[in-house]
């Protein structure tokens, strides 16, 4: 180290050192302190004079007396110490680096001496806590939020990536990485969600609503993004914050109502439809039937008359039946006994299908609900015709009844031995005019209707099984509050 000879160099260094707002001092190798600057010394709430003679222990937390017997050992065996330390304060201590070093003075009174050196690192520590406590709300708030966040530094590597978006990525095959740059998934984001990251890193903030996230012709996830510039404190741009929502699952809940409501109109058109042909066909009837009784008379051939008259018959069952589906009350009944209404179904049908295994499997210990009987009769009736149908020549049909104690329901199963429904068409089957039967045998009211007459009721109607050996229909109705 280059000697200072110049007397007035070193006042100067000591004036500097007097004036410092960190802490200095000068320890002798006996660990006293020999000097200190007014800064420690107001530290301590003394005049730096106070402080000279005292043992180097006092500059530190009490708490760390022990180990200033090893940071002298330290500095004597190394030359120096640097470290975080408690030190004391009159008020409290306080955190701050120290740093020590030797200076040897062969032409004093002392071999060496040790210059301290250290300073309050309290607001820094402040600051880092602060730090630490945003970054870990602001890490809760991006763990926790249910859209999809990622960030990218200026440039474009991936600084930030919540679980929401990493889930999104692996269902799409895109394994998004932190640290990696985005241009390695480039190709397999649909082009407009790069430019809405390229915007953000050029500080520009730019949305886009319902778009593929994909590159590729997969329709699938949909989503909203926003594009955000990260500005550093100093008002550069650092990066981009990304925000995508999944809307897939939305989008599909929001086609449902829009049918819901579709179907809404269509009853109402239906109505409309069914009032308006009914009375010119009461009319129409009237005259065939006059027609026929003349033919009758003057022993005319009525084949093509009947044909008419069977056909009239079919066009007034199709108009009951669009009345019933867009018709909206009920007229409820205050106790009925279903397994009186399925008895009474199979007793009606029982003598024009013999050829028909006809069975039930009655829970004796069913409760009365509330009910429209009627209507509720006209259901299990489409679903026991339903079933003949898809029985054909040979087979069975069951009626049972539960008592789901849980549910609070009751529930009827129709079970039958027929041919089954198709996968395709099992999401069809509840339609209005779905069929699957020949022409003039099946008009596709029977389901729909069965359907609006079970959720009139606050009930459900499902296909609880079907295969190419038959079809389980279950209808769950709840029990009246009583
Ligand atoms: N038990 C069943 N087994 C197999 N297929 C069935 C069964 N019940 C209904 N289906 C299918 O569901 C379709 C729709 O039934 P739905 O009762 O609504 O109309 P439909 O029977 O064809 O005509 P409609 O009842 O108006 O005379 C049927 O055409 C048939 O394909
Ligand atoms: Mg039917």
């Amino acid at each position: 180290m280059a000697e200072i000879n110049n007397p007035e160099l070193a006042n100067s260094i000591v004036r500097a050192f007097q004036a410092s707002h960190d802490f200095i001092a000068l320890i002798d190798s006996d660990a006293r302190i020999v000097w200190a600057n007014d800064a420690l010394a107001a530290k301590h709430g003394t005049g730096s004079d106070n402080l000279t003679g005292q043992h180097f222990n006092k500059l530190f937390d009490s708490n760390l007396a022990d180990l200033t017997q090893d940071i002298l050992i330290t500095i004597i065996n190394d030359g120096f110490f640097h470290g975080e330390l408690f030190m004391h304060g009159e008020d409290a201590s306080f955190p701050a680096s120290v740093s020590a070093s030797i200076v040897p003075c062969e032409d004093s009174d002392y071999d060496f001496m040790i210059l301290f050196f250290a300073s309050d690192r309290t607001y820094l520590k402040q600051h880092e806590e602060e730090a630490r406590k945003r970054k870990e709300f602001f890490g809760t708030i991006i763990s926790r939020a249910p859209v999809g966040i990622f960030c990218l530094d200026i440039d474009g590597n991936l600084t930030v990536i919540n679980n929401v978006m990493l889930k999104m990525g692996k269902k799409a095959e895109i394994h998004l990485r932190e640290g990696k740059n985005i241009d390695k998934y480039k190709d397999m984001f649909n082009p407009k969600i790069i430019e809405v990251i390229e915007k953000g890193l050029l500080g520009r903030k730019s949305d886009l609503e319902n778009i593929p996230l994909l590159a590729d012709d997969r329709s699938k996830p949909i989503v909203n993004i926003i594009g955000a510039p990260v500005f550093s404190p100093e008002g550069g741009i650092e990066g981009v914050a990304v925000l995508i929502e999944d809307r897939t699952e939305k989008i599909l809940i929001e086609e449902k109502l829009q049918e819901t409501s579709k179907l809404a109109s269509i009853g109402e058109i239906a109505a409309g439809v069914a009032h308006t042909i009914n009375n010119p066909m009461t009319t129409i009837t009237g005259r065939i039937e006059m027609m026929k009784m003349k033919a009758e008379k003057n022993h005319r051939n009525t084949e093509s008359i009947d044909i008419i008259l069977h056909n009239l018959e079919r066009i007034s069952q199709i108009a009951k039946g669009l009345l019933d589906y867009s018709r909206k009350d009920v007229d409820v009944e205050g106790e009925v006994n279903i397994n009186d209404l399925v008895k009474q179904t199979v007793l009606f049908f029982l003598p024009h299908y013999t050829w028909i295994n006809i069975d039930t499997g009655l829970n004796p210990d069913m409760p009365v609900i509330s009910c429209d009987s009627g209507k509720i009769e006209q259901v299990l009736h489409d679903l026991f015709l339903n079933a003949v149908q898809a029985v054909g020549k040979k087979g069975s049909i069951t009626f049972s009844t539960e008592f789901d104690t849980a549910a609070k329901e009751i529930v009827i199963r129709i079970t039958d031995t027929g041919s089954g429904i198709a996968e395709k068409n099992l999401d069809k089957i509840f339609d209005l005019f779905f069929t699957t039967k020949d022409p003039g045998k099946g008009t596709g009211l029977g389901l729909p209707v069965s359907m609006t007459i079970i959720k009139q009721h606050g009930g459900t109607i499902v296909v609880e099984e079907t295969s190419e050996k038959g079809t389980t229909f279950a209808i769950r109705l709840p029990i009246s509050n009583k």
